[in-house]
């Protein structure tokens, strides 16, 4: 019993140390900012997923693939919901490798609705070799990898922060001028300066966006800080497409067990009523 209670005790101590060995890198804490989809009934804003998913095209997707999502996800219900006749436009729109055909060769067509993105780079030595070494992650299950903040307790009111990660990373760049001579000292060579990148604070990408970079085809000013927000929307939904599906399961579930509750407890008040 003492062996056992001695064991649980290392065991939470060791768990303790690794959580902040985790977040004692340096790594600045998310910006908390709020999205449409948190809490129990958080549901995706349609217009701010269209945009983001422009952001990811029109920028993201030139060095980052997004390999779980196919075209015709952007026109399920829970997500961006293109219709779909806009899905087999914007997947044409793409070049996918098929093959091999009679003749075993590889070959290429426009992309069909049942694609998956393809990949920005043929493979990993290629992505890094573009990117002076760094290597862009795929970005389809990023907002869940990649957590925003830490602390057991933090994480479970305010959730992970994957994708307020994702926003911190895009706008959190401080410019080479603004750095201080120690920082500048130690700068390696073609990396920025982000205090919110989780692998130490010098990351590989340039800062990727600059105001009015896209155009919203809702007229929405596309500042910084706008696309953003929307990318990191856009990409909250790839890492969880059947998010609003599961909570409104949830809701069912809790009120079933709300009834089945009540019941009981009737129940038990009758049979116990005579038994004193
Ligand atoms: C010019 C190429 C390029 C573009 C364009 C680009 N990135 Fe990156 N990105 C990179 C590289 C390279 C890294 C890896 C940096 C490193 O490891 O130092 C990276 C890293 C990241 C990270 C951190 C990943 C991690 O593992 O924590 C995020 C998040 C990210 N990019 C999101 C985006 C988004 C969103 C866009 C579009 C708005 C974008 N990037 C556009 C090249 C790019």
């Amino acid at each position: 019993m003492t062996l056992l209670k001695t064991l649980a005790i290392a065991a939470a101590g060791l768990m303790l140390t690794l959580g902040a060995a985790q977040a004692a890198e340096g790594q600045q804490p998310a910006k908390g900012i709020s999205f449409s989809f948190e809490g129990p009934f958080g549901t995706f804003d349609r217009a701010q997923l269209q945009r983001g998913y422009k952001v990811y095209k029109e920028v993201c997707a030139a060095c980052h693939s997004m390999q779980y999502v196919s075209f015709r996800n952007l026109h399920e219900p829970g997500g961006p919901e293109f219709s779909e006749e806009q899905v087999k436009v914007l997947a044409a729109g793409y070049t996918v490798q098929d093959g091999p055909n009679e003749a075993g060769e590889m070959f290429e067509r426009p992309g069909l609705p049942s694609d998956r993105f393809p990949s920005p780079f043929p493979n990993e030595e290629a992505a890094r070799a573009a990117n002076g070494g760094a290597y862009p992650s795929d970005l389809s299950l990023i907002t869940k990898y990649r957590p925003g903040w830490y602390g057991t307790f933090n994480q479970l009111v305010n959730g992970i922060g994957g994708p307020q990660y994702v926003y911190s990373v895009l706008t959190g760049y401080v410019a080479d001028d603004q750095l201080t001579e120690e920082l500048r000292a130690e700068q390696p060579e073609g990396k920025h300066y982000n205090p919110f990148f989780a692998n130490g604070h010098w990351i590989g990408m340039p800062p990727p966006l600059a105001d009015d970079q896209v155009t919203y085809d809702d007229g929405t000013p596309a500042t910084v800080d706008q696309m953003a927000r929307d990318v990191s929307a856009f990409l909250a939904w790839t890492a969880e497409p059947k998010m609003e599906e599961r909570k409104r399961t949830g809701f069912m579930v809790m009120i079933y067990l709300g009834i089945l509750a009540l019941m009981l407890y009737l129940v038990k008040k009758r049979i116990w009523a005579n038994a004193h």
